[in-house]
């Protein structure tokens, strides 16, 4: 395979694929050589020729029925092997939650994770930005919030539905791989594998596989982050929620800019001049209908920010003069 592989699947993955690949080969070889040799070999050769009658050959047919069977139960068999290993979970299990929403992920960490003991609501990364600890099984918890999607990570050879009022889940065990072993970490793509509107293309992701301390070291990042309130939290958001549609340079993208909007009066869409102040920003969050700017159209997802997070956004927008 030409993708790196880092998962435990992957090593089992491609080698089934490459069982696969072999025997379409050699199929493909062998009837097409059969093929060109009998049209040379029983060419019509004058206007006398005659068919001759052949009504059956049995061990042919036999032998062109065992030889397919015993081949794709074995592809079955490896199939079965992997995929009971993919739907098992041990119990305890790291459980990860996913949220596939038009059109990014989300990722939210078991409350144990935290180094403040007394918290039990789960840890949440950035949009798009999921992370896991090198040799750990995860089980991912995957639902979507509006439409259906599909969470694929090529690297580690497995893809789940993410599907509206419905947990689906997978399991694996992230690993380096070996071409970024060297870097001491991983990072791979992660898509979006179900057609699911207008930006489904962009609904791009990243996973970074993290050795052990790394790896909890990040959680530490993300719980401090938590309760900090500050324009470089609010700058990281941006990063990985606003950007592709909100330019911080006065340039339209999809939606307005975000330079010199704060605290400034302008028009919605049903011509009121409303102010760009804490609640505005806050309502254009959680709930972007609500109140469109005047020359723009509806099409901003909500987005899954707590108030702290809101409160840094706020921070980050003063900035922007
Ligand atoms: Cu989400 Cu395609």
């Amino acid at each position: 395979m030409w993708i790196e592989g880092a998962s435990n699947f992957a090593p089992m993955v491609d080698l089934h694929m490459n069982i696969i690949n072999a025997v379409t080969i050699v199929c493909f070889v062998l009837t097409n050589a059969v093929l060109i040799y009998f049209v040379i070999r029983y060419r019509k050769r004058s206007d006398k020729d005659q068919t001759s009658s052949i009504a059956h050959s049995t061990w042919i047919e036999v032998t062109w029925t065992i030889i397919p069977t015993i081949v794709f139960f074995t592809l079955f068999a490896i199939g079965l092997v992997g995929f009971r290993q993919m739907r098992a979970a041990a119990a305890g299990i790291r459980e990860i939650n996913v949220y596939g929403t038009q059109w990014s992920w989300d990722f939210y960490y078991p409350a144990n994770l935290r180094t403040d003991k007394t918290k039990t609501s789960q840890l949440k990364s950035p949009t798009n930005e999921l992370y896991l600890e090198d040799g750990v099984p995860v089980k991912f918890i995957i639902k979507a919030t509006d439409v259906l999607h599909s969470f694929f990570v090529p690297a580690f050879r497995v893809k789940e539905d993410a599907v509206p009022n419905m947990y689906t889940y997978m399991t694996l065990t992230p690993q380096i791989s070996e071409e970024q072993k060297k870097n001491g970490f991983g990072v791979y793509d992660i898509f979006c594998a179900e057609y699911c509107g207008r930006d489904h293309s962009r609904m791009l992701g990243k996973v970074t596989i993290l050795p052990s301390a790394a790896f909890k070291a990040k959680m530490l990042e993300l719980e401090k982050e938590e309760s900090n309130v500050s324009p470089a939290v609010g700058a990281k958001i941006y990063e990985s929620n606003c950007k592709s549609c909100h330019s911080i340079d006065g340039s339209k993208i999809v939606g307005p800019s975000f330079k010199g909007l704060w605290g400034k009066n302008e028009a919605i869409e049903s011509g009121e001049s409303i102010a760009r102040d804490e609640n505005y920003v806050r309502e254009s969050i959680l709930q972007p209908g609500a109140k469109i700017a005047k020359g723009y159209q509806n099409l901003m997802p909500p987005q899954t920010l707590t108030d702290s997070q809101i409160s840094s956004m706020i921070e980050y927008l003063k900035t922007l003069k």
